[in-house]
């Protein structure tokens, strides 16, 4: 299929989200589509897959100008979106499901369903238990089975929006094989939205980089990196040195800690973390360590053991009072746990504080939002609701809402989805924030950050934690392996 974007314009407000961008789709080939926090990425692929209407311009299929009423109406003409988070339905299997998203028949038929699903699942070398419940399914699973819904739904067009967090590296191995497979053999078109370069360069025939909702550039790929970058930012971005951490008082003690979930249950956990240290905490997704980020934050309570926030016995502390004793918490989920899609700006930073008046000052709300829209560079209004934000400014809008007086700062993939210029900056806002003797405990998938920002670094496997490696003495193979195999 041929695919021509012309001139497509979409204006939020002020915003200019897409400002008149053209571009050529051929099939057959995987592109790359690559921009900065804002840049109007997310925005062309939601006027693309039928999610919403352009201002103005034309999608043009092999000569035919198209209108989508809806996302399922561009899935009948073959174009099909990965989201970033699965669509898929929790308390059903897997067949059940596919079967869900498939037909829309009354009488479901299982056993066309479930030969179907056998056949895309051995095509890709998926490997998906038919049988078993979504929601012991890991991210990738659940990925793999959306793949192949929109497949067998007849996609010749697919965009992953940002596929890799938080998947495996085996399992990112199959999705890229399964698409360059869609692509060679196929003649599919894929559309890869990703800020990670080196993913960017293995994969893609081609990139495209939006800026300010304009087209800036396209090229070949593979090709320096350094030329995406200067395409992306108009110059290579610096990049903030880690000072050297200056250690104060204890902050969290922990002694033999276990905490037991129906999933998986983290136990013998010995850590203690000081003020003004960068402690980050590597591993597979679902290996523990968001468990002991939960487990600190009261949102998990430990059945053995003991843990002291600055030499106070907070064991068992609910969420809010461990709040209140100045542990902060942002969760990778922005739209699920950190964010509500619905409220403003504005209304998110009162939320946030830890006491509620009976009445909202609006004006003095308003300002305080301005300053902090202000402070941390949100590209948005104090009345832009969060579901408008762009990914990245809604990770630092989960970054505002951490007070400024907290002892210990407890974060989930603090830079998920964020460009290299945007990811800087949040750390340089966390290392003055440790200066001042805040603690910081992350988790990441990404081994580089982990390398590059932590003093000291854990590594999960099945719910074991290893010895705790000084950074300095470490390296990023070392903790590569680790995470490999630990149990
Ligand atoms: N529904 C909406 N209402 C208001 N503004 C919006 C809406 N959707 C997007 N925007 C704005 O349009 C701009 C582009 O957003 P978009 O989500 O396309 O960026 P992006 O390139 O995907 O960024 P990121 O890498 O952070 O995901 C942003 O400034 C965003 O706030
Ligand atoms: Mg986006």
């Amino acid at each position: 299929m041929h695919i021509e974007l012309r001139d497509i314009r979409k204006y939020f407000g002020p915003v200019k989200a897409n400002d008149g961008i053209s571009l050529v789709l051929e099939g057959g080939r995987i592109y790359g589509l690559l921009g900065e926090n804002g840049a109007g990425k997310s925005t062309l692929m939601k006027i693309l897959s039928g999610y919403q209407p352009p201002d103005s311009g034309e999608i043009v299929f092999d000569g035919e100008t198209q209108y989508f009423s809806s996302p399922a109406d561009a899935m009948g003409k073959g174009i099909g979106m990965l989201y970033q988070d699965p669509l898929d339905v929790p308390p059903f299997t897997v067949n059940e499901n596919y079967l869900l998203g498939r037909d829309r028949r009354l009488v479901l038929d299982y056993k066309k369903a479930s030969l179907e699903l056998q056949e895309m699942t051995s095509r890709f070398s998926f490997e998906l238990d038919l049988l078993s419940h979504i929601e012991n399914l890991s991210l990738g699973e659940r990925q793999q089975l959306e793949l192949a819904r929109l497949l067998v739904g007849g996609a010749q067009v697919l965009i992953l929006d940002e596929p890799t967090t938080g998947i495996s590296a085996d399992q990112k191995d199959v999705l890229f094989d399964s698409m360059r497979k869609l692509a060679r053999e196929e003649g599919k078109t894929l559309i890869l939205v990703s800020h990670k370069l080196d993913e960017v360069q293995e994969l893609c025939d081609d990139a495209m980089v939006l800026q300010y909702g304009k087209l800036v550039g396209e090229t070949d790929i593979p090709c320096p990196n350094e030329k995406l970058v200067r395409m992306m930012f108009g110059q290579i971005p610096e990049r903030g040195e880690r000072p050297a951490a200056k250690l104060g008082e204890a902050v969290l003690e922990i002694t033999d800690l276990r905490i037991p979930t129906y999933r998986l249950t983290v136990e013998n956990i010995n850590l203690n973390v000081r003020q003004g240290e960068v402690f980050g905490l590597a591993g597979l997704e679902g290996s523990g360590q968001q468990l002991l980020l939960q487990a600190c934050a009261g949102l998990l309570h430990p059945d053995h053991g003991k843990m002291l926030l600055a030499n106070e016995d907070v064991t068992g502390w609910s969420y809010h009072r461990m709040q209140a004793a100045g542990v902060g918490y942002a969760a990778a989920g922005r739209l699920e746990e950190g964010l509500v899609a619905g409220l403003t700006i504005a209304e998110h930073i009162e939320l946030a504080q830890p006491k509620h008046k009976f009445f909202v000052d609006w004006k003095v709300l308003t300002s305080k939002t301005e300053a902090k829209i202000e402070q941390y560079q949100i590209v948005g209004r104090s009345d832009s609701t969060a579901d408008e934000l762009s990914g990245g400014n809604q990770q630092r809008l989960l970054f505002a809402l951490l007070r400024d007086d907290l002892k210990l700062i407890l974060l989930e993939h603090p830079t998920r989805g964020l460009d290299v210029r945007s990811s800087n900056w949040i750390w340089e806002q966390l290392y003055q924030r440790r200066e001042s003797g805040t603690a910081i405990i992350f988790m990441s998938a990404d081994l580089d950050e982990i390398f590059e920002r932590s003093d000291r670094i854990a590594v999960f496997s099945g719910g074991v934690m290893s010895r705790v490696l000084q950074t300095k003495e470490t390296s990023v193979e070392e903790i590569g392996h680790l995470i490999g195999g630990l149990a």
